[in-house]
């Protein structure tokens, strides 16, 4: 096993669809925080994004987007690990290797899958989509990740990490650090402005419901403000207001504020208040993201520099797993 001496995070995002608020919400903005105290591998999995299909031009446009506004949220390349999963070859190998440790029982529940699948005919699912949680099992464990900061949406992904790698160490030794999923208490499901029962997605059926951390300042408005909201007229957070309820957590995390302080606020005003003066923190909460953006943006050479760094500081601690379990299998190694 690869000493640490600093706690580890492994965290992941795809490069496929805008990052919304709920990205910046449930994950990324833990990422930022963490990397003070904690040694923190973030992995832009593109690996993962071609599980369904894409375009390449897109794909490696949408890769190199994801690294600047990672960077522009705050990741500092310099204390966190940031990599592009298929600089990394151990990746897809640890994936193979750990396919041979789960059953098809196991990723057959994995609702994520079935809410993907579910709108395809059995024969027509890619097997890629299926074996996704194997493959996100391996960007965890290749870094003997003590801990995996995600949205909730991500719990049952992490809990099947756990079961591999307690597989795997019960058969072979103490091979890999079994990780806690890290969820946070508040914001780690940021739902759909225009359906409250279901999260925000960069897939979202209502492209209307999802505020784009770069959407300009005009998009971020017409979309508070057509925000569904829940009947009454009281600002409060409750099981049955949940469109309010998700309005007021994004409040809370833009401003810093917490919910019962904006919910004082806005007694005896109503909603149309609360939408207009959220819409206002938001667009003032993205524009220095953005600006950054834009200026890392302008400088392709230095992301590049800091994506090779990432893969070169990612890849030595993989390599070291990754020759530990081909060890720990039985593999011949190579003369060197
Ligand atoms: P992805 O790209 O869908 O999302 C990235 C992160 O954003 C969180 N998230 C949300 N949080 C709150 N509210 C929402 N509406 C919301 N939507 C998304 C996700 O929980 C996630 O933390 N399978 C992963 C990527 C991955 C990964 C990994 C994550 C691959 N390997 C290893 C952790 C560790 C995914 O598709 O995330």
């Amino acid at each position: 096993m690869v000493p640490s001496l600093m706690a580890r995070v492994l965290s992941g995002i795809q490069p496929s669809g805008d990052v919304h608020l709920g990205n910046y919400v449930g994950a990324i903005r833990h990422w930022v925080t963490d990397q003070d105290s904690i040694d923190s591998f973030i992995c832009i999995v593109d690996l993962h994004a071609i599980s369904v299909p894409q375009d390449p031009a897109h794909l490696r446009a949408q890769t190199v987007e994801l690294a600047a506004l990672l960077l522009a949220a705050g990741i500092d390349p310099d204390r966190s690990t940031l990599f592009v999963q298929s600089h990394v070859h151990e990746h897809a190998e640890l994936a193979w290797v750990l396919n041979c440790f789960t059953t098809f029982g196991e990723l057959r529940r994995m609702t994520q899958f079935k809410e993907k699948a579910q709108a395809q005919a059995e024969g027509s699912v890619l097997v890629g989509l299926f074996d996704y949680p194997v493959l996100q099992a391996a960007d965890i464990l290749l870094y003997q990740a003590d801990r995996v900061p995600v949205g909730e949406d991500q719990r049952q992904h992490v809990e099947l990490t756990r079961d591999i790698a307690q597989r795997f160490n019960h058969r072979f030794g103490e091979t890999f650090v079994v990780p806690e999923v890290a969820i946070p208490k508040v914001g780690a499901r940021i739902m759909d402005l225009q359906n409250p029962a279901a999260k925000m997605s960069k897939s979202a059926e209502s492209p209307q419901g999802t505020i784009g951390v770069l959407d300009s300042p005009e998009d971020v408005s017409r979309k508070v403000k057509a925000a569904v909201t829940d009947s009454g007229r009281d600002v409060v957070s409750s099981p049955d207001k949940p469109a309010i309820t998700n309005l007021l957590t994004i409040y809370s995390v833009v401003t810093g504020r917490n919910v019962s302080d904006i919910e004082g606020s806005y007694e005896g005003r109503g909603y149309a208040d609360l939408k207009s003066d959220l819409a206002e923190a938001i667009i003032l909460f993205l524009s220095p993201l953005q600006e950054q953006y834009r200026d890392i943006s302008s400088d392709p050479g230095r992301l590049r520099d800091s994506l090779e760094l990432g893969a070169q500081k990612a890849q030595k601690v993989a390599g070291e797993t990754l020759h530990a379990v081909y060890e720990r299998v039985g593999f011949v190694p190579r003369r060197r």
